[in-house]
């Protein structure tokens, strides 16, 4: 049966929408009182793009709202500037016209018929916190908290919130893979720390959320990248089981055990010992998860790609490709495992793997091994391509991103006929956006930006969109 008819069986209510980040979209990144983000210095210095104009959505969002909804979208993913609300993160008093920015923002959202869903951290940390030692220092889960209560008692007309987006990312590329500042490769002790303090800081702010008895919903974001050996050997299975604890299953079960499992705890110190690596957990913080785990009202799952891996015991390397030269990228994990490729599995120009198999098979693990996690929204998944821009009234043909998108509905429904509760798609991206570790010449939005002249292209995707939300009406 065609796609078109199988969503029809999709419940009334069923979420369609566009995914943003406030750093990837908004720009203006120097005015009404905004404090810088780990970013700013970052990117000048490093000389490759700058995060200005970016989608120049702090100004135009009343437009690309106004596409969302003609183009069948009834969601939005925004993610909240914590430097807009608070510019170096620690202030007592916050930023008015940041404030007035995102009730603004939401309002447009709402009286438009677009149900925001927001984050509270999409790898846009404060400077001056990044200084300090972003999620490695403790103290800052404090601010953290601070700014998440503030935003919780201020913007009461948002009913979703998300706390931090894709841990893992966050910590993994910062301190494993170094395209993020601060660029440490293989620093396995921050890799890991980073992880258990950005997860200790969502519980936190879940068991306040809970607390103040708001009647929203809250949960997390973490990118799912299932990990599966590259044949039989019992080598390469047990560098899967490595990986995959590292990448995925230590932030599961301590998202929603409330614990991290023998089972992990085996395998990520295993990783430890070989990496003359710790992790250290402090009195309370499995306290913390464990009163968190059951009071997640959702689980925000980004799927974009798997890996395929054998196992490796020389020194850690990596090449990280930003910049869409198929084959430039590489990975090698000491003691853990090396990515490598599978005959017959395409790979983008960034050499992700093109595997929807990998969505189904996720989604299926989490409603399997996690009965806390109840609805599951897909809160990312799509497509960067490099596009030229569109002849003037030319719609640009993304094909490609069609198919992609296509395949990865289908698993999505294939998961929920056998009963996993997925209620939502996001596309990543909306619109046109840069990427952080490639810039502006990756693009996965709906609507294709002309960066200098701001304006707004419609790809066939959008209308691809449009036509599958179209036949739930
Ligand atoms: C997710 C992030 O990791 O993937 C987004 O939440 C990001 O912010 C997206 O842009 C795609 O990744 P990339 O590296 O292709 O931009």
């Amino acid at each position: 049966m065609s796609l078109l008819n199988r969503v029809k069986s999709l419940p009334q209510g069923f979420i369609w929408g566009g995914a943003t980040a406030a750093y990837q979209v908004e720009g203006s990144t120097k005015v009404a009182g905004k404090g810088k983000t780990m970013w700013d210095d970052y990117l000048k210095a490093q000389g490759r793009f700058s995060p200005d104009p970016a989608s120049d959505f702090y100004n135009r969002y009343p437009e690309d709202l106004a596409l969302s909804k003609k183009y069948g979208l009834n969601s939005i993913r925004v993610s909240i500037a914590w430097t807009r609300i608070f510019p170096n993160g620690t202030e007592q008093e916050p930023n008015q016209e940041g404030v007035a920015y995102y009730h603004r923002l939401f309002k447009e959202c709402l009286d438009q018929g677009i149900e925001p869903y927001v984050s509270l951290h999409h790898f846009d940390s404060p400077q001056t916190l990044f200084e300090d030692g972003d999620w490695l220092n403790r103290k800052n889960s404090d601010y953290f908290v601070a700014y998440a209560e503030f935003c919780f008692k201020e913007f009461t007309e948002v009913k979703n919130w998300f706390t931090i987006n894709e841990l893992i990312s966050l910590a993994y590329s910062q301190y494993i893979q170094g395209n993020f500042p601060p660029n440490h490769h293989f620093d396995v002790t921050s890799g890991i720390q980073a992880q258990h303090n950005e997860l200790v800081a969502h519980a936190r702010v879940v068991n306040l959320y809970k607390k103040l008895g708001l009647p929203g919903r809250i949960g997390l974001i973490h990118v799912i990248q299932p990990i599966y050996p590259i044949d039989d050997a019992p080598e390469n299975i047990h560098a899967a089981k490595l990986q995959d604890a590292f990448m995925n299953k230590f932030l599961l079960d301590g998202t929603f055990l409330g614990y991290y499992s023998d089972d992990t705890m085996e395998s990520i110190n295993e990783i430890l010992r070989l990496n003359d690596a710790h992790l250290e957990i402090e009195d309370g913080d499995l306290d913390i998860l464990a009163e968190a785990a059951p009071q997640n009202d959702f689980f925000g799952m980004n799927y974009y790609q798997n890996q395929f891996i054998k196992a490796y015991k020389g020194e850690s390397t990596n090449s990280f490709n930003g910049t869409g030269d198929k084959g430039t990228s590489s990975f090698k994990f000491k003691g853990v495992g090396e990515a490598v490729k599978k005959e017959g599995v395409p790979t983008t120009d960034w050499d992700w793997n093109i595997y929807p198999e990998g969505l189904y098979d996720s989604l299926k693990r989490v409603a399997a091994d996690y009965p806390n996690c109840k609805t599951i929204y897909i809160t990312e998944n799509g497509l960067g391509l490099k596009e030229d821009q569109p002849a003037e009234n030319e719609i640009l043909a993304d094909d490609k991103r069609i198919d992609y998108i296509d395949q990865h509905i289908e698993a999505i429904l294939r998961a929920r006929d056998e009963g996993v509760d997925v209620q939502g798609y996001f596309v990543w991206s909306l619109q046109d956006q840069f990427s952080w570790a490639n810039g502006y010449n990756k693009r996965y939005g709906l609507f294709f930006i002309d960066f200098a002249t701001q304006k707004r292209y419609i790809k066939k995707s959008a209308l691809w969109f449009k036509e599958l939300a179209d036949t739930m009406k």
